[in-house]
């Protein structure tokens, strides 16, 4: 062809266009990846990119400076009121007049990577659900009747191809002023899900609304509710934010709420309002926060446990507190937003993940989309450690999934000097193996209980007990220094030599910190360690069913999940028993995996096939009806265990 030569990158994408064709229009054809809002007209400034010239002439083709050198009038316009940074070039008015390379910046890209910290995961890639168009509505005529509302669709149409967009009654009602403050220019928020669901048309702004918009990804746990706020055109994180579920004063754990429901009329819809309050609160904060109007969220992702799902939906969890624990619905779930109550913008459509099983929720969905075992060339293992520990076990070949009770322990209940993780909290624990004298950290502060300054380092909180990884690692270092005994019993001050040790009851106990003037000591009792083998063998005997029935021994890698994952140290974990035997190495911590996922699927529309399809397939494991369960939990009561020989541990 005689025309000139076309090259995008960094998509590589190449073809001709004759002389005279606008780069966004060369870009459409080829299928490269380059943003429009206003369909070209010059209006929003998305299309932006760079002519670049530097690889070309190395491919034998010669370009002259000004290939792109038909700067116009809207462009001026644009540079003028707006600024164009030097050397770019607005795609919609930009036109080809010879052999060019054109490279398409990340911000001009709709399928943006959105980088994610941690090495061994996977980049987002933006494809929010929502996307801005702005177009321009022909006048009403009398000659010529139709609705503003039919004028509105055609333009639509004829901007992004959908003949059906579907419109709620409350934009009808808002309609009619907008056309006319926006002068017939007006900015559409359109929602398309990634399914064939029709799109919808979810806000309108007069004339051109330069956004952002936003999404909300939630976490909604039994104890606590964690959101974040996205830019849906960037991906980035603008706020996040927290708050206390304020269920819990139906009671502490989930079956307690269940209980709760069903001893109380009504009392399952007193949750559900409760739930609800907490979120509106959220999104209050999470605003006020980024310091945006809650109505500019158009989008809202949510991953949480079956009963949670069940109490946020309005659902009784009655069925939840029994075997089989039949789901109401396990599917992923596209609701009105108003039908859950939430404030935000009136027209936006909330996600749900989909459930794995009765006992295995869309939170664990959201861990199984942000770790993506199903994705890895080793075999994994990936645990959510809460008052059920959630469990997947996985590599591309597949990937199984169970729940196991551990109970609230691991979060400081049932422990006699247990606490929430706060500041005041003891949370690393060392113990000398030859004198068994003692030394710790508390939340707040870096310093070492025996490093100078530490009592004024302190002061402002005192010692108030110790949090989940507290405990886990004082236990751990108990049993290497010799204090406690394989099968969990603390020794006497004679069997250990220590006067730490004191006859506590039947039992011994040990004390960590003698305590001052203001607080009671701290100590670590045979029924706090009692508590922790229970949790710990519940949560260990999870992963071994699922071991068992993959056929393996091992796991090459693991994957701690959740706030408590993040804090607590994979060697004390591993000397207790808690995970299988690994490299230590081999031992990541994943943050908020499943609030991760949430975003995930909030970002990223294709996301949500994929985890809606992965669980169809995900092999799950119901651990109350298989007969091994309760064997692996005997022996993983010892510490680490009284049948698997952890090889690398001992090693
Ligand atoms: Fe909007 Fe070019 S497409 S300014």
């Amino acid at each position: 062809s005689s025309d000139p030569l076309v090259i995008f990158t960094p998509s590589g994408k190449r073809g001709h266009f004759p002389v005279g064709t606008p780069v966004l229009t060369a870009a459409r054809q080829l299928g490269v990846d380059l943003d429009s809002v206003c369909g070209g007209r010059g209006v929003c400034s998305k299309c932006q990119i760079t002519p670049s010239y530097g690889e070309f002439p190395k491919h034998g083709v010669t370009v002259s400076e000004d290939a792109l050198s038909d700067w116009n009038a809207v462009e001026q316009r644009y540079d003028d009121k707006r600024g164009l940074t030097k050397g770019r070039r607005l795609g919609c008015q930009a036109t080809v007049q010879g052999d060019i390379v054109i490279d398409v910046p990340p911000e001009s890209q709709v399928h943006k990577q959105v980088v994610r910290k941690r090495a061994e995961v996977r980049d987002i890639t933006l494809n929010p659900t929502v996307h801005l168009t702005y177009v321009e509505v022909e006048e009403p005529d009398m000659h010529k009747p139709s609705g503003d509302l039919e004028r509105l669709l055609t333009a639509l149409k004829a901007a992004t191809g959908h003949a059906d967009i579907a419109v709620d009654t409350h934009l009808l009602r808002a309609l009619q002023p907008i056309l006319r403050k926006g002068s017939w220019a007006v900015t559409a928020a359109i929602h398309q899900d990634h399914t064939d669901t029709p799109p919808r048309l979810s806000a309108l702004w007069p004339g051109y609304f330069e956004g952002p918009v936003y999404g909300l990804a939630v976490d909604l746990g039994s104890t606590t509710i964690a959101g974040h706020l996205c830019d849906l055109t960037t991906g980035e994180v603008v706020a996040s934010s927290g708050l206390m579920n304020p269920q819990i004063r139906f009671g502490e754990d989930l079956m307690s709420r269940v209980s709760y429901a069903m001893m109380n009329k009504g009392g399952d819809l007193e949750m559900t309002a409760a739930v609800r309050d907490g979120l509106n609160q959220l999104v209050v904060d999470i605003a006020k926060d980024a310091e945006i109007d809650p109505t500019q969220i158009l989008d809202a992702v949510f991953v949480m446990n079956p009963v949670m799902h069940h109490l946020f939906l309005g659902i009784d969890p009655f069925e939840l507190g029994q075997a089989p624990f039949a789901l109401a619905t396990s599917d992923a779930l596209s609701l009105p937003a108003s039908e859950l109550g939430l404030n935000i913008a009136p027209g936006t459509r909330a996600y749900l993940l989909p459930c794995i099983a009765g006992h295995v929720g869309a939170d664990a969905a959201g861990v199984a989309l942000s770790e993506a075992p199903d994705k890895s060339e080793d075999l994994a293992l990936v645990v959510d450690v809460g008052t059920n520990a959630e469990i997947l076990l996985g590599d591309k070949n597949g990937v199984l999934a169970c729940s196991s009770p551990t109970g609230p322990a691991f979060e400081g209940a049932q422990i006699s000097a247990g606490q929430r993780a706060a500041p005041g909290a003891i949370e690393r624990v060392e113990i000398d193996p030859a004198t068994k004298e003692p030394r710790f950290r508390v939340i707040g502060s870096d310093l070492w209980s025996n490093d100078e300054g530490f009592a004024a380092a302190i002061a402002a909180t005192g010692i108030t007990g110790i949090c989940g990884s507290g405990i886990i690692e004082v236990i751990a270092e108990m049993r290497l220094a010799g204090i406690v005994d394989a099968s969990g019993l603390i020794g006497s001050a004679e069997q250990t030599g220590t006067s730490r040790c004191f006859a506590d009851g039947r039992t011994n106990s040990y004390t960590l910190w003698e305590g001052d003037a203001d607080q009671k000591p701290i100590t670590v009792t045979n029924a706090d360690i009692r508590a922790i083998q229970m949790a710990k063998a519940a949560l260990y005997s999870g992963a071994r069913l699922l071991m068992d029935k993959r056929g393996v021994d091992h796991v090459d890698r693991v994957v701690l999940a959740g706030a408590f994952g993040a804090h607590i140290s994979a060697k004390h974990a591993m000397v207790l028993g808690m995970i299988p035997d690994c490299p230590l190495d081999k031992v990541t911590s994943a943050g908020n995996a499943a609030g991760t996922g949430a975003r995930i699927a909030l970002l990223n529309k294709d996301a949500r096939s994929e985890i809606e399809t992965l669980v169809r397939k995900i092999e799950k494991i119901e651990t109350a009806v298989e007969p091994r369960f309760q064997e692996h939990f005997v022996n993983a009561s010892a510490l680490p265990n009284s049948a698997d020989p952890f090889p690398i541990l001992r090693g």
